[in-house]
């Protein structure tokens, strides 16, 4: 009985258990981010499986006001940015409620869809969120395994 207890707890405890994601600034102009959070990720660098999909969960603080945010996601191979498609790129329709608001805290969480016709290769994600004037609200870089 109690070895099922412990057992439970170990699985619920996997199955949400995220350590946040060790990203790198590439420019975030207008704001501030605090933390980076793929679902899955157990282990880094994040491996992504193709066929998956994964959640992306960036938490910002914006410096300054905006009616939109538009994102724009990159594939980083051999230094070469390649556009990275996601299903919806509207920051405001991705958990951000806009209009966004100097000094508030945002999580922005969208969906990371990995086609199956991607090569299985070690790269890096590109992902910036900007505002109305095309600036960065964010852009943050982080290391991925494509995996199939
Ligand atoms: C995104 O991350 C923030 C900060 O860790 C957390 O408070 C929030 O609940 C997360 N949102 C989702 C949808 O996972």
């Amino acid at each position: 009985m109690e070895f099922r207890v412990v057992f439970i707890c170990l699985s619920l405890f996997v199955l949400t258990y995220a350590e946040p994601v060790k990203f790198k600034d590439c420019g975030s102009a207008v704001a501030k981010v605090s933390t980076v959070d793929i679902v899955p990720c157990p282990k880094q660098p994040c491996e992504l499986r193709k066929g998956q999909s994964y959640s992306v969960n960036v938490t910002f603080t914006s410096n300054d006001e905006s009616q939109s945010s538009k994102a724009v996601v990159h594939g980083v191979i051999a230094g070469v940015p390649i556009p990275f498609p996601i299903p919806n790129d509207d920051g405001c329709k991705s958990g951000v409620a806009c209009p966004i608001q100097k000094d508030k805290t945002y999580s922005y969480v969208a969906q990371l869809p990995v086609k199956t016709q991607y090569p299985s290769i070690k790269l890096v994600v590109e992902w910036e969120l900007r505002d109305d004037s095309s600036n960065d609200l964010f852009c943050v870089k982080f290391p991925v395994q494509i995996t199939s």
